[in-house]
């Protein structure tokens, strides 16, 4: 059992190589990325893909190497001013205090050691930045959750900040991760940082990348999986490997709980009871204001449907998208107007929003506000009987 939830792990990113799975162009990316002096990262893609994940590893695989420090995640919130981002991040970097040339590091701590943030001054400016990073030798800051800096002040700052280390050819690499929508508006209000940031994707991953997870994580937990429960879990997870680690660490935990070491379809049955049950209290009233009604009503079923649409990399689909997962669920043919009015409704106050819509009428685009809440609406619906199998998410 302790193996198992060593192997899994749903709420928490991955830290270790060895759990670590696909992602090898994104990886070679950053870490080409991180070799060029002058080049930063901008990491973004939805909630959920594994964007964490990525640069934790990345962080991992160059600590230890000559001069590489990283200074590990740093998680923005909302109050965050610019001083306070960096001190935050310099607080992680240990320094001997009592050193008298400049600034140096001192892996042995000694009753003297502070950190960097102590030659932050009051006010910091992207310059101060700038000196300091200067001294070091080869680092890497990343500076996640970007998206929850509301201040714009900040994001101005942290522009500018690229922008002087960039010039001045500092061997710092910062790794910059957020929504998508957070680093659109860094770029295109600063657009003289461009040249200076190599703009990496985290898409959805692939079910191949999906398959991988499971195989290290089962080989991890000394267990082996049926190939039909395999494909169960890396298709209900639609990309979001969230739901990978959520549904194999329940299937295997009903395996083991019966005395078994071979984790079969039955056991992936069970997991999805469990972890619909388990999902995150947010998404399970947001689903329930969705469809829940007096009434006969279609909500459940437009909102299925939505979740089997095929959506593209950003996560939209269109009304269009709808018709055929929706002809499917029904057994007849729904046209757009037959549901259109259940879409409008998932995009306002009355039944959400549980979906973001963008474009103009007849053009609109449609996208789950919250990526995580798509695999349990085909989850809940798989349950109910709305659908019979997972042939339909391919
Ligand atoms: N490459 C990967 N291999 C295995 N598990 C992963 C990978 N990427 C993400 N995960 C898992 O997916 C979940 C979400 O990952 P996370 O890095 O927190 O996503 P994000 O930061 O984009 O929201 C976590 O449970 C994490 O363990
Ligand atoms: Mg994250």
């Amino acid at each position: 059992m302790q193996r198992i939830s060593e192997s899994f792990s749903p709420s928490a990113p991955i830290d270790q190589k060895v759990l670590f799975a696909g992602r090898i162009q994104q990886f070679t990316d950053v870490a080409n990325a991180v070799a060029q002096r002058g080049q930063h990262v901008i990491l973004f893609g939805e909630r959920g893909v594994g964007k964490t994940s990525l640069s934790t590893v990345i962080s991992h695989a160059f600590k230890g190497t000559a001069n590489t420090i990283s200074s590990g995640t740093i998680n923005c919130d909302q109050t965050m001013d610019f001083g306070g981002l960096w001190r935050k991040v310099f607080r992680e970097i240990p320094i001997n205090a009592g050193i008298t040339n400049g600034i140096g590091f001192n892996a042995t701590p000694t009753m003297h050691t502070g950190s960097l943030a102590d030659y932050l001054p009051a006010t910091v400016t992207p310059d101060d930045i700038r000196h300091i990073l200067q001294r070091l030798g080869k680092t890497i800051i990343v500076i996640d959750e970007l998206d929850r800096i509301e201040d714009p002040e900040v994001t101005t700052l942290l522009a500018d900040t690229i922008k002087t280390l960039s010039d001045h050819s500092v061997p710092t690499t910062l790794i910059l991760v957020g929504v998508a929508d957070s680093v659109n508006s860094l770029i295109q209000e600063h657009q003289s940082v461009e040249r200076a940031l190599v703009q990496i994707r985290m898409p959805r991953m692939t079910v191949a990348e999906l398959d991988e997870i499971i195989d290290k994580g089962v080989a991890n937990a000394g267990m082996t999986i049926e190939k039909a429960a395999k494909n169960k879990i890396s298709s209900l997870s639609q990309g979001l490997p969230h739901y990978t680690h959520l549904l194999a660490l329940h299937a295997l935990q009903t395996a083991a709980r019966k005395g078994q070491t071979h984790v079969t379809g039955e056991d992936v049955s069970s997991a999805i009871e469990n972890a619909l049950s388990k999902a995150q209290q947010s998404i399970i009233s947001a689903y329930h204001k969705a469809t829940s009604s007096q009434r006969e009503n279609l909500y459940a079923q437009v909102l299925l449907a939505c979740a089997l649409a095929k959506p593209d990399a950003l996560g939209y689909f269109s009304a269009a998208d709808v018709r055929d997962p929706m002809t499917e669920i029904m057994g007849r043919f729904y046209d757009i107007p037959a549901f259109s009015q259940h879409l409008n409704a998932f995009c306002d106050d009355q039944r959400g929003p549980i979906l973001q819509r963008i474009g103009e009428t007849r053009r609109f685009r449609f996208r789950f506000i919250n990526p995580l809440m798509q695999p349990y609406v085909t989850m809940d619906g798989l349950k109910r009987g709305l659908i019979k199998d997972t042939s339909l998410l391919k």
